[in-house]
């Protein structure tokens, strides 16, 4: 009988790509992956370690989950991933439960050092590599509906943002083989997927070199794009300082290619992106975004910010606001600044914005986003958008939801179409979240 794996992930769209990736790298070892964590021999944690409180959260599920060892003796749990880079071995010092730690470069191992947990003994690995893309390897496909999935492009960063973990735990960039690629894109959509998403720290930095060619991002979003006309293509995430104009004009000639673009800003001050080290400008960003609105005029744009970073003052803060107000951002990821060990941030600034301020800064910067999120969708009102149709409305079986290529979700009476399906929706009204139409 196959022994089952359960696992659980945290952070960011990646951390689901390569959980996929260690459900296939551990069927090798005769395991199959189950939704349910009771009758599971392993349970492996993918972490994050983005801010203290997405480790401060994984903390609090691990302890949760102890009490299913009491009960059975056999089970192993891991912790994997980006905290399991981070803390490495100190992982088993501190926190008696885990029995497998192993990094994001790392997961081939996983059968043998699974292997040498069920034989008792504590198995580590974090190496991180320059070459590892798992491009030969199949992800196990957890997504729910069939209709969209994730595929890898790139694995680590080599911008040195100081506020950010991610180039320690994940290593230095590296491009995955175009080939491997599009063979990954063109089975998804035989499979009847119709949307994929290309993943990577910083996508706009693909660069792969053969003898004959070099091949960029905007390349290989077009050889994506060709695939079919009716598989959609979305990408995360852009750079500011890298999105080049080649990429915006491949976008606007596709209509597969999706009009959404995540543009994350991270603030609207100039003195304190240097402090950031992004590489760029208020008014810089202001020009690409200018670019974008030109060049693919029904684009929405969506964005990440910080608040409360070193030394930022009310002064800053209203710029990052008053950047959001001139972007009529569609949507908005926004954090407070938290500090991680090791970072240049962290080693060479002081984190000397009280939480209290960082919280109102937050929610000033939360209330504006809403404000704008609103106002985008009833702009919408009015409009016929495509939407690709993921299911049955979660709020009521007599109407469908899907995404529009602005990535809106969008929902409609129910009129035979099938999930994958593409339909053309009339928007009459929305809510802060959602659009909501009929089908023509
Ligand atoms: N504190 C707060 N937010 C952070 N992010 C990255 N590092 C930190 C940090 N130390 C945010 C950035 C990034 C998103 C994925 O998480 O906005 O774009
Ligand atoms: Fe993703 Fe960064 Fe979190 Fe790792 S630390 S899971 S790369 S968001």
């Amino acid at each position: 009988m196959n022994k089952k794996v359960y696992i659980e992930t945290y952070g960011c769209q990646m951390n689901v790509a390569d959980s996929e990736v260690v459900v296939s790298i551990l069927a090798e070892a005769g395991y199959v992956q189950s939704d349910d964590i009771k009758s599971a021999s392993l349970i492996l944690i993918n972490t994050c370690s983005i801010r203290d409180n997405a480790e401060q959260r994984i903390w609090g599920r691990l302890k949760d989950i102890g009490h299913l060892k009491k009960r059975n003796k056999e089970l192993r749990i891991g912790i994997i991933g980006c905290m399991a880079e981070r803390l490495k071995e100190k992982l088993l010092e501190t926190e008696k439960l885990v029995d497998i730690v192993v990094g994001p470069d790392a997961y081939r191992e996983l059968p043998m050092l699974v292997a040498e947990a069920e034989a008792g003994h504590k198995a580590v690995n974090v190496l991180l590599s320059r070459e590892e893309t798992y491009a030969d390897i199949s992800p196990v496909r957890m997504d729910k509906n069939g209709v969209s999935s994730f595929v890898s492009i790139m694995r680590g960063c080599n911008n040195m943002c100081s506020y950010c973990v991610v180039p320690y735990v994940r290593g230095a960039e590296r491009s995955r083989n175009p080939e491997s690629i599009i063979r990954e894109a063109n089975e998804l959509f035989n499979n009847g997927y119709r949307e994929v998403t290309l993943l990577g720290q910083n996508v706009d930095s693909f660069n792969w070199k053969t003898e004959s060619e070099t091949i960029g991002f905007h390349q290989l979003l077009e050889k994506v794009a060709l695939i079919s006309p009716l598989l959609r293509v979305r990408f995360s995430t852009s750079h500011p300082k890298d999105i080049s104009d080649e990429l915006l004009y491949t976008i606007a000639r596709h209509d597969n290619i999706c009009r959404h673009i995540h543009l994350p800003a991270q603030s609207g001050s100039s003195r304190i992106l240097k402090l950031m080290n992004r590489e760029y400008t208020r008014e810089y960003y202001m020009e690409r975004i200018t670019a974008i609105k030109k060049i693919i005029p029904e684009c929405s744009l969506s964005t990440d910010m910080i608040t409360g970073f070193c030394t930022e003052t009310d002064e800053d803060h209203k710029e990052s606001l008053s950047l959001m107000e001139w972007a009529g951002f569609d949507f908005s990821y926004m954090f407070k600044y938290s500090e991680r060990p090791g970072t240049k941030a962290a080693r060479k600034l002081e984190d000397d914005v009280p939480e209290q301020i960082k919280s109102a800064r937050l929610s000033e910067m939360i209330a504006l986003q809403n404000k704008l999120s609103i106002k985008a969708k009833k702009s919408d009102i009015g409009k016929t958008f495509e939407v690709l149709v993921e299911g049955v409305s979660k709020k009521s079986s007599e109407q469908m939801s899907g995404r529009t290529s602005q990535n809106k979700v969008a929902v409609f009476p129910f009129t035979g179409c099938r999930k994958g399906d593409y339909v053309k929706v009339y928007i009459e009204r929305c809510t802060s979240a959602t659009l909501i139409g009929k089908s023509i």
